[in-house]
């Protein structure tokens, strides 16, 4: 069989694999992304976008392409409760950051907004990133067989338009083949968790809804219709092109049999859920998903590495299924290239698993207690398993008496709808990750403790292992976020007045190490000019202290102020974080 070589190969081209093929690509890193589908997402599937997904964006050059294509932040907010769109509205909850006491905790923690991008419009941005950047991404090539051994892996794939095989021999593999892995199944990789905890269709649909939603912009309306399902009512509609296009999704129970999935039952609900039966309805597509549960025990396997749904499944709650894979890339990409580019030793890479399995771990933990926490909206209006139509209609008329009964259940769903904050406004859960690895040197300073709920609250710190913090900088008219300082590929140290010894050290050192690392000075006079003083009030290192920044625009290292000899820690750092022994 024919044999090709190269440095990584990328099984799978889902928002994980095409992040990690387009960053690998931009580092110049030779790699072959195979992917068994002859394009990419079909259908909507993950649509909302957070911050940290539109900053990997903003490195990568595409976040105003995918501005251009997506929902934006304004329209995304309102998320509705109604017995259809037509009917009774009980509740209402501004998400996302869009409500009056969180956008000021939205805009000051990025640079970037938030926006409702359906899958099918954002992998197609990716991969023409990637594909600039100059990626080899084949289609319709299946992963069939794989292994590893001391010194890489031997992949087979088979093309699916021909049926001939050929066998891709690689220093490395990223598993990026979502949820049935073969990558994760073949090479042993082990899961904790319970699959199979629900059922769900997704029906892609178009429907004029303009007039029933223009008034009330979100991306989520959740119609809840006594007597219609086991759990929350007839469906739960996802906005994917304002106010046309949707999917209209709903939760069955394999257990009662498989759902009715005739062009005439999904008609008949999308006109129930809708609530108005003049409105044309056409379906474009069709497909069913589990709940699942399950994170991989560890990310890392010899020479293989699990990105993406592959690591971690989980319901869509939070909104964290293809924002996570997205990041999980970002995290490995820069180490996988330094590390091929012979730039690091290989045991920078066991900080892919000590960083990123955490995250899955509270990411699926997290989704599966929003899914959870649902349960009471449902308990307030008066919803309950096996009820008759009757039944439940009755117990929404008293949900909205002037009753003492009314009273006190409308008070229960005032709490229930408070409750979802720690999905849908959930910020801390969002952006807040914070690494602690061998790709990290802890400065013996404790993290600055929560001001406010961790899930719910972003707090900022430049404590070594946290992401760099958002501040605005003025540069000549133009203004940059710190983050434009940090990326690209690229180490970045960042100082401020009197900080000078730190740019010339990073100069020397970069050379010596072969690396890229850009050093920035922000203050008067410096480079940057802090002027609204954000900076610092959020950078807690004195003005000739520095930050030395990862590629991924996490902390590495910090320095508080300029020591005897910045040349030697800087270097001593950067030897330790590259696992330069
Ligand atoms: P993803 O599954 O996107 O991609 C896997 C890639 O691997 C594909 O390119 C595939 O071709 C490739 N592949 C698989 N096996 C291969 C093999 N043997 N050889 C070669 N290539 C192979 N999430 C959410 O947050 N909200 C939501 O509403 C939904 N809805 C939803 C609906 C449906 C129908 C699905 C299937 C999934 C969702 N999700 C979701 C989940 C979300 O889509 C998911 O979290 C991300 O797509 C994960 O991205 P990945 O890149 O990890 O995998």
């Amino acid at each position: 069989m024919r044999t090709i070589k190269t440095s990584v190969l990328v099984v799978g081209a889902g928002p994980a694999g095409l992040t990690a093929s387009a960053l690998l690509a931009r580092d110049g890193i030779d790699t072959i992304t195979v992917t068994k589908y002859q394009g990419t997402a079909n259908s909507p599937r993950a649509h909302i976008t957070n911050q940290r997904s539109v900053e990997v964006f903003r490195d990568l050059g595409i976040e105003d392409r995918v501005r251009e294509l997506a929902t934006p932040h304004h329209l995304m907010g309102n998320n509705v409760w109604a017995t259809s769109f037509a009917g009774q509205e009980f509740a209402r909850l501004m998400t996302w950051g869009t409500g009056i006491s969180r956008k000021a905790d939205y805009e000051a923690a990025s640079p970037c907004e938030m926006c409702n991008a359906p899958q099918h419009i954002l992998e197609p941005v990716i991969l023409e990133a990637a594909q600039e950047a100059g990626a080899d991404i084949r289609f319709s090539t299946e992963l069939v067989e794989i292994s590893q051994d001391e010194e890489g892996v031997l992949a087979t794939v088979r093309e699916r338009t021909t049926g001939a095989e050929y066998a891709i021999r690689a220093q490395y593999v990223i598993g990026a083949d979502g949820g049935r892995s073969t990558v994760a199944w073949q090479l042993g990789f082990t899961f904790d968790g319970e699959a199979g905890l629900g059922a769900a269709v997704n029906v892609w649909l178009e429907a004029d809804l303009t007039k029933y939603t223009a008034h009330r912009p979100g991306a989520l309306y959740w119609m809840c219709r006594p007597g219609n399902d086991y759990w929350v009512g007839s469906g739960t509609f996802i906005c994917v092109k304002p106010w046309t296009e949707w999917v209209m999704l709903f939760m069955y129970d394999p257990a009662d049999g498989d759902p009715d999935l005739s062009e005439e039952a999904l008609l008949a609900r999308a006109h129930t859920t809708i609530g108005d039966p003049d409105v044309d309805v056409k379906i474009k597509a069709v497909s069913r998903w589990e709940i699942n549960h399950i994170v991989a025990e560890e990310y890392r396997k010899g020479r293989a590495f699990l990105v993406g749904d592959a690591a971690h499944r989980h319901p869509p709650a939070n909104g964290l299924g293809s924002n996570t894979s997205v990041q999980d890339s970002y995290n490995l990409a820069w180490k996988l290239s330094a590390v091929v580019r012979g730039l690091a030793g290989p045991e920078l890479l066991d900080s892919y698993h000590q960083e990123r399995q955490p995250v899955g771990r509270q990411v699926v933990d997290r989704a599966l207690k929003s899914v959870q926490d649902m349960l009471p909206i449902s308990q307030a209006l008066g919803f309950r398993p096996g009820q008759s139509a009757e039944e439940g209609w009755a117990g929404l008329e008293e949900l909205l008496s002037d009753s003492d009964a009314g009273q006190k259940r409308r008070r229960e769903l005032r709490e229930a709808v408070e409750l979802q904050n720690y999905q849908f406004n959930c910020h801390g859960v969002e952006l807040g990750q914070r690494y602690t690895s061998g790709a990290v040197i802890d400065d013996g300073t404790p993290y600055p403790p929560f001001e406010r709920d961790p899930e719910l609250y972003y707090h900022p710190t430049t404590h070594p292992g946290a992401s760099l913090p958002h501040a605005w900088l003025q540069h000549g008219t133009e203004r940059v976020s710190t983050l434009d300082l940090a990326g690209g590929g690229k180490f970045s140290l960042l100082t401020g007045i009197g900080g000078e010894p730190w740019l010339e050290a990073a100069q020397k050192v970069a050379e010596d190490l072969g690396i890229d690392l850009e050093a920035h000075g922000i203050g008067q006079r410096c480079t940057y000019e802090d002027a609204l003083g954000d900076w610092a009030r959020v950078r807690e290192i004195a003005d000739r202290g520095c930050l030395l920044v990862r590629p991924d625009r996490h902390i590495a290292w910090r320095s508080h102020d300029l020591p005897a000899d910045p040349e030697h820690e800087l270097r001593r750092a950067l030897e330790v974080i590259l696992a330069r022994g």
